[in-house]
């Protein structure tokens, strides 16, 4: 049994235009021990599956509409508050894009790391509180002993992130979704924090879903990677599949299929055409309208994953290419 079990999430949001499907039946697996990279455009769905796993969605307006979230056979939607409480930040944590959305203004980063640290694993303050430097000084903040007691806002950017990533990983997690883990970090520091999580990984055996626009950091770092596009994933295999011989046109798109040396390969490139609006996608496939390989049959139906090739599934009526 995979650690995390998604299967056909849907998760919907209310606007004043309507309803719209922000994740429209998403499915992956992750193994303990193991990271599966996801990756896709902006907009593609990435934060709002973390979000539905996480049970941290924006109450009023998103709702999961369908679908499974099971971690470790148990599914995640039928918990309630209390339980899914005790999960996060102890079994499941989160390394948020937007470090300010998890760090809270009014608390020192120190109280914020210690917090999970009391309550999940029993700590009194005193134990908490070197147990915090510690993880301060292992995401590399100087001077941890001061910076502790600092608030938020006296932090810089990357610090901030730092902070955060200290606070996801303090208690150990079986399960981190780290989004954008590295994006604010320069290059020097993104390694390290690439270091720590496959250590921890390795001393826990934790499996990771790691969001990331970098192919570089992804194919580093990831086992399996899933190919999000407009609220489905398109695409999933072992990362040397996906890499070596990817099948759905959009991949290929996004892979970049013509070397140029002009770009940073390391970066998504860039397809013509923009992602379909969510509230009204096209009828039959969602790629459709940039899809150079588009037919008849691409804009009455949409395709559903399959398995291709033995482990490679793809969403697309052409493939394998
Ligand atoms: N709080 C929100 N209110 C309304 N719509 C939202 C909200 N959060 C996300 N959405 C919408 O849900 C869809 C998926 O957004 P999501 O944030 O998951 O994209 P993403 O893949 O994480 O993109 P990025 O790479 O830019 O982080 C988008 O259409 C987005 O506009
Ligand atoms: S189903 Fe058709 S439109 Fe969609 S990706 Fe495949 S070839 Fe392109
Ligand atoms: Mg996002």
């Amino acid at each position: 049994m995979a650690l995390l079990e998604v299967d056909g999430l849907r998760t919907h949001f209310a606007t004043d235009g309507g309803e719209f499907r922000a994740v429209d039946g998403v499915s992956f697996a992750v193994d303990a021990g193991k990271t599966l990279g996801i990756v896709g455009e902006s907009g593609c769905g990435k934060s709002v599956t973390s979000l539905s796993v996480m049970g941290l969605l924006p109450a009023r307006i998103a709702r999961v509409a369908g679908g499974s979230i099971r971690f470790k056979g148990t599914d995640l939607l039928t918990l309630d508050e209390d339980a899914k409480r005790d999960l996060r930040g102890n079994r499941l944590a989160m390394i948020f894009q937007e470090p300010m959305t998890s760090l809270n203004p009014a608390f020192t980063i120190g109280d914020q790391i210690m917090e999970g640290l009391i309550r999940h694993k029993k700590l009194n303050r005193e134990q908490a509180r070197q147990a915090a430097i510690a993880m301060l000084r292992q995401v590399r903040i100087p001077a941890p002993e001061q910076r502790v007691d600092d608030y938020p806002h006296q932090l810089s950017g990357g610090m901030r992130q730092r902070a955060m990533i200290a606070m996801a990983l303090a208690c150990g997690p079986e399960l981190l979704i780290a989004d954008e883990p590295t994006t604010a970090l320069d290059v020097t520091v993104q390694a390290q924090i690439l270091d720590l999580l496959r250590d921890l990984q390795r001393d826990t055996g934790a499996a990771i879903l790691l969001i990331s626009h970098d192919l570089g950091v992804i194919a580093e770092m990831a086992d399996h990677v899933a190919v999000m596009y407009a609220g489905r994933v398109v695409e999933q295999a072992s990362v040397d599949a996906l890499f070596d011989a990817p099948q759905h046109p959009y991949t290929i798109g996004l892979l970049g299929s013509i070397p140029r040396l002009d770009q940073d390969q390391e970066r998504l490139a860039v397809i013509e055409g923009s992602v379909p609006d969510p509230a009204r996608p096209p009828p039959g496939c969602r790629f459709e309208p940039r899809c150079p390989f588009a037919d008849e049959q691409c804009r009455a139906a949409q395709p559903d994953l399959r398995d291709v090739l033995p482990g490679h599934a793809v969403a697309c009526w052409k493939a394998p290419l």
